[in-house]
C-alpha cells in the first residue's frame, strides 16, 4: 500500500517537473523567436529602436517570471517532500499565521512590480519624446482603411506606408470618423488615432522589406479587415517610389476598353468618393491615382489583381461587412471596363 502511494507520488513529482521544463521552454524568449520566424506580424522580431526597447522590457519580464516560477515551484516541491504526512507520524499542529512570512509575501510582489515598472515607465517616456524626424507622414484612419499623406512630397496613398531605410519617420496620427489604432509590431507599439486630435509616433526602420500591420482598436463591423503594409526601401529606391507616385499617367487610348472605363468612372458615382489626378477629387475613399501599383485593395484584404478588383467594384459590402463603398449595380461590361481603366493607373 505504502509502496503504491510512493510510486504515484513520484509520478506526480515527475509530471510537475516536466510541466516546469515545458513552461520554461515555452516562455523562453529565444524559443518564441524561433517560432516567430513563420509568423511575421510579431513584436518578437523588432526592426526599429522603438520596437526593440519594448521587446527588451518583455525579455526582462520573462526572466523575472522564470526565476519566480522556479523559486515558487521549488519551495512547493521541497515542502511537499519534507513535510508530507507519514504513517505513524504526529498529527498536524494548527498554527495562527506567521508575521514574517505574511510581510514577506506582501512586500516581495510589490518590489517585483516596482522593478518591472521602472524600466517600463522610462521606456514609455523615451518613446513619447517628440521628434520631427527625417520624414513626416500623416496617417489618417477611415472605416476601414488607412490613408497615408506625405506633406511636402505631394504623394497620397492608401493601405501602404512606404518608408526609407534608416530615416526616422514622424507619424501624425488622425482619424476622420471613430477611434482606430495604428499598430505595426515590427516597428512600434500601438497608438490610437482619435478624431479631433493629432497623436504622434516615431521610429527608424532598420531593415528593408514588407511588414504587416493592422488596426488594433475596435472600430466597427470591419475592424478586423483594416490591414496595412509598411514597405521599407533603400533611400534611393524610396526616391524612385516618390517619383513614380508623382509621374503623370497618360490618358488611355480612345478606342481601348480602358477609355470606356474612364467614361464609366466619370459618369458613375466613383467620382464622388475617389481622387484621380485631373479626373476626380473625392476624398471619402482611397486615392486611386496610382492604384494599380498597390499590392492589395480593400484595406489590405485582397491581393490587387483584376479578379479581386472586379469582385470588389461589383459588390464591395458582400466582401467587406459595412463597407461604405456601395453596390452600384454596374453591369459586368462596365465593371470590366472600369478594371481595365484602373489597371492603367500606374
Ligand atoms: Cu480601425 Cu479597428
Amino acid at each position: 500500500m505504502a509502496d503504491r502511494k510512493r510510486s504515484s507520488f513520484s509520478l506526480a513529482l515527475l509530471a510537475m517537473a516536466a510541466l516546469a521544463v515545458l513552461a520554461i521552454v515555452a516562455f523562453a524568449p529565444e524559443a518564441a523567436r524561433a517560432q516567430a520566424m513563420t509568423y511575421p506580424q510579431t513584436t518578437l522580431e523588432p526592426k526599429s529602436e522603438v520596437a526593440r526597447s519594448i521587446d527588451e522590457i518583455l525579455d526582462g519580464i520573462v526572466i523575472w517570471v522564470i526565476v519566480i516560477f522556479v523559486l515558487v515551484e521549488g519551495a512547493l516541491v521541497v515542502t511537499v517532500l519534507r513535510f508530507r504526512r507519514r504513517p505513524g507520524g504526529p498529527a498536524a499542529k494548527p498554527i495562527h499565521g506567521n508575521t514574517a512570512l505574511e510581510l514577506g509575501w506582501t512586500l516581495a510582489p510589490a518590489i517585483i512590480l516596482a522593478l518591472i515598472a521602472v524600466p517600463t515607465v522610462k521606456t514609455i517616456f523615451a518613446n513619447a519624446k517628440p521628434t520631427t524626424g527625417d520624414i513626416t507622414v500623416r496617417v489618417i484612419g477611415h472605416q476601414w482603411w488607412w490613408e497615408f499623406q506625405y506633406p511636402g512630397k505631394g504623394v497620397l496613398t492608401a493601405n501602404e506606408l512606404h518608408l526609407p531605410l534608416g530615416k526616422t519617420v514622424a507619424l501624425e496620427l488622425e482619424s476622420v470618423d471613430v477611434i482606430h489604432s495604428f499598430w505595426v509590431p515590427a516597428f512600434a507599439g500601438k497608438k490610437d488615432l482619435i478624431p479631433g486630435r493629432t497623436n504622434h509616433l516615431w521610429f527608424t526602420p532598420e531593415a528593408t522589406g514588407t511588414f504587416s500591420g493592422q488596426c488594433a482598436e475596435f472600430c466597427g463591423a470591419s475592424h478586423a479587415n483594416m490591414y496595412f503594409k509598411v514597405i521599407v526601401h533603400t533611400p534611393e529606391e524610396f526616391d524612385a517610389w516618390v517619383a513614380q507616385q508623382k509621374a503623370p499617367v497618360p490618358a488611355p487610348d480612345s478606342t481601348s476598353l480602358a477609355a470606356r472605363g474612364l467614361e464609366v468612372y466619370q459618369k458613375g458615382q466613383c467620382v464622388a468618393c475617389h481622387m484621380i489626378d485631373g479626373v476626380s477629387y473625392g476624398m471619402l475613399g482611397p486615392n486611386l491615382n496610382k492604384v494599380a501599383l498597390r499590392q492589395t485593395i480593400a484595406g489590405g484584404m485582397f491581393p490587387n489583381d483584376e479578379k479581386n478588383m472586379a469582385a470588389w467594384i461589383k459588390n464591395a459590402p458582400a466582401l467587406k461587412p459595412g463597407s461604405l463603398m456601395m453596390n452600384m449595380n454596374l453591369t459586368d461590361q462596365d465593371v470590366e471596363a472600369l478594371v481595365a481603366f484602373l489597371r492603367t493607373r500606374r
